[in-house]
Order: C-alpha cells, then sequence, then structure tokens
C-alpha cells in the first residue's frame, strides 16, 4: 500500500469550519493527517467531525475564537499533551468587515475587529505553536492571506490593511525561522467562492471577477490543492514566500 502524504502528521486548522479551511481540512484527513479544527462555528464543526469520523478520519474539534490567547493556549496546550507535536499549522481564518464603504464611513470599531481576528488571531497561534514544533525541529504553517493585502481594495481599508500586516508576518517569522526546520508560508487567493462572499457587496464582487484574467473566481478545492503542497515535506525550500492563487491576477 502506499504512504499517505500526512500519515501521522498531527495537523491544527483554524477556521476549517466552512469554505477554503474546510476544504483543506477534509484534504488533509482523506491524505492521512490527525485533524484538530477550531472554528466560531459551533454546528459546522459538529457537523465535520461527524463527517470525517464516518470516513474514519481521526478528528478533534474546538470551538474557539481565534482572537482569543488564553482560550487558543489551553486548546493548543490539550492538544500537545494528547499528541506530543504538532507538524502542520494552518491558519484560514479571515473576516471581510465593511465593503464598498469609503474611510470616511468606516467605524473604528469594525476596523478594530478585523484586524484583531485577521492579524492579532495569526500572532497567537503562531505565537502558541512555534516553541511546540521547536522541540521536535519540524513544522510546516500557512497563513491564508489575500490579494487584497498585495494590490489593496478600495472600500476594504480593514481588510486590505490586515491581510497586507498578514503577509508581513509570513515574512518576517520565514526568516525568523529560516535555519530550523519550521517552514512559515501565506497564500494569497484572488477571488475564491466560498460563504465568506455572500455578504460581499455584489459590486466589490464584480469589480473583482473583472480584474481576473480568467474570469471567474477560483474554488476551494484548488486553494486546497495549493495549500497541501505547502504544509508537505516535500515543501522543503519555500519559507516567507506568498504563493498567489488569483487566476492570472498577480503578475508580481
Ligand atoms: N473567499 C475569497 O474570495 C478569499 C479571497 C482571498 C482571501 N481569502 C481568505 O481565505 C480565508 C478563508 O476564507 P473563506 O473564503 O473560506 O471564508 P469563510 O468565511 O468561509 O471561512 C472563514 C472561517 O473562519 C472562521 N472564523 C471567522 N472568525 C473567526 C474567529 N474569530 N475565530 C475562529 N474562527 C473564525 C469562520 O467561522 C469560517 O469558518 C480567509 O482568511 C479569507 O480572508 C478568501
Amino acid at each position: 500500500m502506499t504512504k499517505l502524504r500526512f500519515n501521522n502528521q498531527v495537523a491544527l486548522v483554524f477556521g476549517g469550519g466552512r469554505g477554503i479551511g474546510k476544504a483543506i481540512a477534509t484534504r488533509l484527513s482523506k491524505e492521512g493527517a490527525k485533524l484538530i479544527v477550531i472554528d466560531i462555528l459551533k454546528n459546522e464543526i459538529q457537523k465535520l467531525k461527524k463527517q470525517i469520523s464516518e470516513l474514519g478520519g481521526e478528528i478533534e474539534v474546538f470551538n474557539i475564537d481565534i482572537s482569543d490567547e488564553n482560550k487558543v493556549n489551553e486548546c493548543i496546550q490539550l492538544v500537545f499533551s494528547k499528541f506530543k507535536k504538532i507538524d502542520i499549522l494552518i491558519n484560514t481564518v479571515g473576516i471581510v468587515g465593511p465593503s464598498n464603504c469609503p474611510i470616511e464611513d468606516y467605524q473604528l470599531q469594525d476596523f478594530i475587529n478585523v484586524i484583531n481576528v485577521n492579524l492579532v488571531g495569526a500572532f497567537i497561534i503562531s505565537k502558541a505553536v512555534i516553541p511546540i514544533m521547536r522541540e521536535k525541529n519540524y513544522g510546516r504553517i500557512l497563513h491564508i492571506a489575500s490579494i487584497a493585502g498585495k494590490e489593496g481594495n478600495p472600500g476594504m481599508v480593514g481588510y486590505s490593511s490586515s491581510k497586507a500586516a498578514l503577509i508581513g508576518m509570513v515574512k518576517g517569522l520565514g526568516k525568523e525561522l529560516a535555519q530550523t526546520n519550521i517552514t512559515v508560508n501565506g497564500v494569497a487567493p484572488g477571488l475564491i467562492s466560498s460563504e465568506m462572499n455572500s455578504d460581499t457587496d455584489p459590486k466589490m464582487l464584480e469589480y473583482m471577477v473583472n480584474k481576473i484574467p480568467m474570469k471567474r473566481s477560483g474554488t476551494v478545492e484548488e486553494v486546497a490543492a495549493l495549500s497541501l503542497w505547502i504544509v508537505s515535506g516535500e515543501a522543503s525550500f519555500n519559507t516567507g514566500t506568498i504563493f498567489d492563487i488569483s487566476g492570472g491576477r498577480a503578475t508580481y
């Protein structure tokens, strides 16, 4: 029998309750990983647990907000005491916040909320997991950023700022850990069809599709395929890299 790519690897997926995170978690499980999925969507993670368990996969779920440092640390300590290692950390958590909203109308509290979830959360989970990965001198960390962080989307000042800062975090941490076997990378998707877009202003969606040379949005499965390679053992000479997946929109 061929060995599965992630056999016996312990993978944490923050934001795996739906969308891109769920697609990544499902595929990781099919390829042998022991999964821990963390999300604020209680029902969705219970549903995912049932689906994956029925397929014979190993999964635990935690209903936790990524920006709650105490709860995140508690969860990671529980995972560590059970599995004694964490091989993979994937962060697909993200909120859009206001869209098609000029800065004059953008409320400070909305800006703070977006930064807390999209950026502070990424800091909290990276800080909690890296010491555990250092123990084994192995790890794969992947944060899902956005083309909005590279190019800036108008009318989304919180989202664009948070994703640009997340890209900076990936680049800095990648270099900080470059002499270990822990890699830190990011993916910058263009428009991907998921529940996340359901609240986005249709004018903003049209603007985004028009900017994509392939003239379509991507799928969560396409993002999962790229992400799995990035967190595999094979991806050993990439760190601090932001991988585009944008239907040709990103050109630098
Ligand atoms: N869909 C797109 O077009 C697109 C484009 C570029 C980047 N992205 C990024 O990809 C990632 C995944 O997006 P998606 O399209 O799957 O969106 P999604 O909304 O379907 O998934 C995000 C997940 O994060 C969870 N989440 C939100 N706030 C949380 C919190 N405080 N704590 C824990 N979990 C929380 C949600 O419950 C959800 O399951 C996000 O970071 C998003 O910014 C998406």
